[in-house]
């Protein structure tokens, strides 16, 4: 099934690397070209809408929804989460609610827009195939899911980011919950690989006993990239989202280690505490790949063993609600970061200049994006931006299939 993604996820990265190469500025923020990107993997596969550019209407809707969600999202905003007694007061009571009910207009109009598109091109029997219109056309439609349940669960953000934008809602949605860890988890890497030089030597060792000069990295390599994966999932320990951890609720009375914790209760899993364990993780705040090349599988696959000491990270998270977009997001960061590594060095934005990785490099929001930064993307060779310009103008001319269906550079073709 995800494997099914991989023809999305190379074309994608492969108009990434073509955006970055051809950028007029010397320094350059890479976040938005990274945003597109992971954005338009999910759109595609919820929507069947390909992202190409990021003045895109979708991108717009996308970005004002996220400014909100950013600002309501962290943890003490709204009083009413932190004391769930409070939200059973009256409406008139809970000092929140007003605000609240404001700031969901926009967001709701945002998620409503998409969906209320594949609809119609559902009943015109033109939906082009995607999760949104597998769950349009799902049992659960007819059984208790509302369309605004549906809108949610396809685009919205819920339970995953410590926000319930309605009291039903339990699930998150793909394209906001796949962009946003995607996207951050992407931009660290890169901020480190600014700042780690020597990993990058290493990584493009290791890529050049695989790739030649004449083709860029592919799905079929990046089993021979053990480096390169152990980059990705450093990135993952050093840089858990969302920042609190994993929230869980025990549905049934637990006893651990002769404590008995009460059905109802909201037990949090302490990422950070796990991954800057020492213990396990020597010198445990360093970017050090080589904690990582005993651990050759997907994060799902150690997760799936069910021993907790042979776990990579936890940052997919545990238990029932794993992160089931893990195996998707290690196959856009793994070749991603391949493709990166073969088309340029990254360097800091001067040679006077050094990154910052001090704790004020990042966001103070539930998800901890890194601030704007700017790097240098210096291309390994003219023929490497030569063959990457080929392969982009390749992919754009024959588009690729995903299911069954063409999709070109706007988005699945309509039937
Ligand atoms: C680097 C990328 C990603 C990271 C770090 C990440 C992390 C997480 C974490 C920590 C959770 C909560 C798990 C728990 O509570 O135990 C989660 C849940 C979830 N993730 Fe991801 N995720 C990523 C990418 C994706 C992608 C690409 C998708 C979609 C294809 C996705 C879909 C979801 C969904 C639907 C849930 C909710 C699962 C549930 O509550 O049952 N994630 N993710």
């Amino acid at each position: 099934m995800t494997e099914s993604f991989l023809p999305a996820q190379a074309f994608e990265i492969t108009q990434l690397m073509h955006d970055l190469a051809h950028l007029p500025e010397t320094e350059v923020d890479p976040h938005k070209y990274i945003r597109r990107t992971s954005f338009s993997i999910m759109m595609t596969a919820t929507y069947g809408r390909r992202v190409p550019t990021w003045d895109h209407q979708d991108v717009q809707h996308m970005i004002k929804g996220r400014e909100i969600l950013g600002k309501v999202s962290k943890p003490g905003t709204f009083i009413e989460d932190e004391i769930p007694v409070l939200g059973k007061l009256p409406y008139c009571l809970q000092s929140s609610r007003g605000w609240a009910a404001q700031l969901a207009i926009p967001v709701h109009a945002a998620k409503m827009r998409l969906w209320k598109i594949l609809r119609e091109q559902q009943f015109a029997d033109v939906a082009p195939a995607c999760f949104g219109r597998e769950l349009m056309m799902s049992d659960s439609m007819g059984h208790g899911l509302t369309e605004e349940d549906g809108a949610w669960i396809a685009s919205g953000m819920s339970e995953f980011n410590g926000i319930s934008p309605r009291s039903t809602d339990q699930e998150a949605g793909l394209v906001e919950v796949g962009t946003e860890t995607s996207t951050i988890t992407l931009t660290n890497l890169m901020l480190y690989l600014a700042t780690y030089p020597k990993v990058q030597e290493r990584a493009l060792a290791e890529l050049s006993d695989v790739v030649s000069d004449t083709r860029m990295p592919r799905f079929e390599d990046v089993e021979h990239l053990p480096y390169i994966r152990a980059c990705v999932k450093e990135i993952l320990r050093l840089h858990p989202i969302p920042t609190w951890g994993l929230k869980h609720y025990t549905d049934g009375e637990v006893s651990y280690k002769g404590t008995v914790i009460p059905k109802g209760t909201v037990v949090l899993g302490n990422t950070w505490a796990i991954h800057y364990d020492p213990s396990r993780y020597p010198n445990p705040t360093a970017f050090n790949p080589e904690h990582y090349l005993a651990h050759n599988k997907y994060a799902a696959e150690y997760a799936a063993m069910g021993d907790p000491l042979q776990r990579d990270h936890y940052a997919f998270g545990a238990g029932r609600r794993i992160c089931p977009g893990a195996r998707l997001a290690e196959n856009t960061l793994n070749l991603a970061l391949a493709n990166l590594v073969w088309c340029f060095r990254i360097e800091p934005p001067s040679s006077e200049a050094q990154m910052d990785l001090s704790d004020e490099a990042w966001e103070d929001t539930a998800f901890r994006p890194p601030k704007p930064f700017k790097v240098r993307l210096v291309p390994r060779s003219e023929e490497r931006l030569r063959v990457g310009d080929q392969t982009w103008a390749k992919a754009r001319e024959e588009g690729y299939t995903l299911r069954g269906v063409r999709i070109n550079e706007e988005g699945a073709e309509i039937r």
